[in-house]
């Protein structure tokens, strides 16, 4: 029987980029265990659901507390066992002890040329400054928001007459050609994130 690296993926909307892992399982060495969304409504839990992927849903307001939420979360996570989470389009900043429990475990694909760029409304912020050069980076999460380790980049020019929907678009369209890259190349062993010094 074929070893499988399994990894589970946490969404908290579209999902387009669960949509791409999806795709290339199917010709990859990963196995999505698991599709962990924060919010009911997420599209991207019918994505996994048409591909019969187990989907949970644990929201952040079920909960007294964030701690709470997390520590449901990492519940549900370590019954899983995945040898990797990818977080997808998840709108949660994940706190220090999470992030300890799973250290070393936990990707994050983000909108921009890390360092470049943390946080929210990348594409906008670029506008703004006028950059020739944009792009995405998948990087290794750590307690301190889009700072850990990078793993993988792709850049897009800005063309003069982006909008922020065009350049979001083409900056999406690298994310779902990177990110099954990397998780392909954690699954071979081609990349190693014990290599990464956190
Ligand atoms: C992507 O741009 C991703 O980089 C960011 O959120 C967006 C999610 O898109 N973290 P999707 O849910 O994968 O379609």
């Amino acid at each position: 029987m074929q070893e499988f690296f399994n990894i589970v993926v946490l969404i908290s909307g579209k999902g387009t980029n669960l949509q791409a892992l999806i795709d290339a399982s199917h010709r990859s060495n990963y196995k999505i265990s698991a599709v962990i969304s924060d919010k009911a409504k997420a599209i991207g839990l019918n994505r996994a659901k048409i591909s019969g992927i187990d989907t949970y849903v644990i929201e952040q307001g079920s909960f007294d507390s964030k701690l709470e939420f997390e520590e449901s979360l990492a519940t549900r996570i370590s019954e899983i066992n995945p040898q990797l989470i990818v977080l997808a389009g998840f709108m949660k900043v994940l706190g220090p002890q999470f992030v300890k429990l799973f250290r070393g475990k936990i990707i994050n694909i983000h909108p921009s040329l890390l360092p470049e760029y943390p946080g929210l409304n990348t594409h906008q912020r670029v506008l703004k400054d006028k950059k020739k050069i944009h792009g995405v980076s998948v990087h290794l999460v750590t307690e301190d928001l889009d700072s850990g380790p990078i793993i993988a980049q792709n850049s897009v020019h800005v063309l003069p007459n982006d909008t922020v929907e065009s350049l979001a678009k083409r900056v999406l369209e690298r994310e779902h050609i990177i990110y099954p890259k990397v998780v392909e190349s954690l699954a071979i062993g081609k990349i190693q994130l014990s290599d990464y010094d956190i």
